[in-house]
């Protein structure tokens, strides 16, 4: 049976309370065991502010998800005002989310800054999930998960087909060999497995159906 990534994109959401009334939910709601889903990968990417905290609650909770950071910085520590590098991140989480069309489009990057967050991640042996926007996207050197994110589909309720995100998965898995492919865009726990049960779809990186803990783990367990 095929892994599955299921990957919990936050956004610029929660506080620190917030996260904490979210790890209580999900966790009185049964999620399961990590021997029961070895199958499956479940990563929360967080604002960086709640990293360290949900680092200690998934512990004590001995809860199996795995931390991942929404941004890395393209340099390396030193005076870069504003900016986490990959060896503060390596403190607190495994996976990176390199390349989301919100970061193109409001912060403007562009695929130069793209290629040396990469570099950063992969420097500090960190994972990248690059995020494209179709089969064109130039996806840089050294990345193996990627996630099919169409824009249309971003929080806004209407996901690509199944079938549409199958063949950009094929596409983009003939381009880059032994990849893994992800779908991004407005999925939920009623068509995640539409999803998931696509052979060349390896998992889905969810906005809007994370931020609340019951639907999150609906999606877990109907993936
Ligand atoms: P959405 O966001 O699930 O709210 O559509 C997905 C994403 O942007 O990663």
């Amino acid at each position: 049976m095929k892994k599955l990534f299921i990957i919990a994109n936050w956004k610029s959401n929660k506080t620190e309370s917030e996260a904490k009334n979210w790890l209580r939910e999900f966790i009185t709601s049964n999620p399961p065991a990590g021997g029961q889903i070895s199958d499956k990968e479940i990563i929360i990417c967080p604002p960086f502010t709640l990293l360290s905290n949900l680092k200690s609650y998934i512990k004590e909770n001995n809860l199996p998800i795995k931390l991942g950071a929404q941004d890395i910085s393209p340099f390396e520590e030193g005076s870069f005002t504003g900016e986490i590098n990959g060896k503060q991140i390596k403190e607190f989480a495994d996976y990176v989310i390199i390349g989301h069309s919100e970061r193109r489009k409001n912060l403007f990057e562009n695929e130069d800054v793209l290629v040396k967050k990469v570099t950063m991640v992969n420097k500090y042996d960190l994972i990248p999930i690059f995020c494209v926007q179709n089969d064109k996207t130039f996806i840089p050197e050294n990345v193996d998960i990627i996630a099919y994110e169409p824009i249309f589909a971003i929080g806004t309720g209407n996901p690509d087909t199944p079938e549409n995100a199958e063949v950009i998965a094929k596409k983009i898995k003939e381009k880059k060999d032994n990849s893994c492919v992800l779908y991004g865009g407005s999925v939920n726990s009623e068509n995640i497995n539409f999803f998931t049960k696509m052979p060349n779809i390896n998992g889905v990186l969810v906005g809007k159906s994370s931020l609340i803990p019951g639907e999150f783990l609906n999606i877990i367990n109907n993936a």
